[in-house]
């Protein structure tokens, strides 16, 4: 379909609470699925939100391969998830290091819960239920923060762990 523009940390629609995708299967559905999917393949991101091209909807896209911009990940299946709700399965929280396409050069480290459940539907409207840990359980919570109108330098703990990409990891190329 498309890559669009991605916003960046500033504008106002990144704040904002997603509304819940009422109708699924529809052409405007499939159209931003894709549009999402292009635009996170096209800056190797990980996960994009529907947020961040301005669509104020409760849909997020995620998935690793390999990627050189997470070259330590272990892979993460691509997934369409729509009106996600999560669950923390362990007290357990560990941070690690994030980057988001609507700040482009930065980094941050960010406390994650551990063990995840989330629950939602792809945009057929087939529900998906898993538990993940890891940068699995990462990448669902991050990406459904920006549905909340969250970004991670909110959730970091101490701000001397933010900063630009090239600067932290100079033997890192992206
Ligand atoms: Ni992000």
């Amino acid at each position: 379909m498309a890559v669009r523009d991605i916003l960046r940390m500033g504008d106002a629609r990144l704040l904002r609470l997603a509304e819940k995708v009422e109708s699924f299967a529809t052409p405007e559905l499939n159209a931003l699925v894709a549009d999402l999917s292009d635009t996170m393949r096209s800056q190797d991101g990980a996960g994009l939100a529907a947020p961040q091209i301005g669509v104020n909807l409760q849909v997020v896209v995620f998935g690793v391969e390999r990627n050189p911009r997470y070259p330590d990940a272990e892979p993460v299946p691509f997934t369409v998830l729509l009106n996600p709700v999560l669950t923390a399965l362990s007290e357990a929280v560990e941070e690690a290091w994030e980057g988001c396409l609507s700040l482009p050069g930065l980094r941050g480290k960010v406390p994650r819960h551990v063990h995840l459940h989330y629950a939602g539907f792809d945009q057929f409207g087939q529900p998906i239920a898993r538990e993940v840990a890891g940068f699995h359980a990462r990448v669902v919570q991050h990406e459904t923060d920006h549905l909340w109108g969250i970004l991670y330098p909110r959730r970091i703990r101490d701000l001397r762990n933010f900063g630009f990409s090239d600067v932290l990891f100079p033997e890192r190329v992206e």
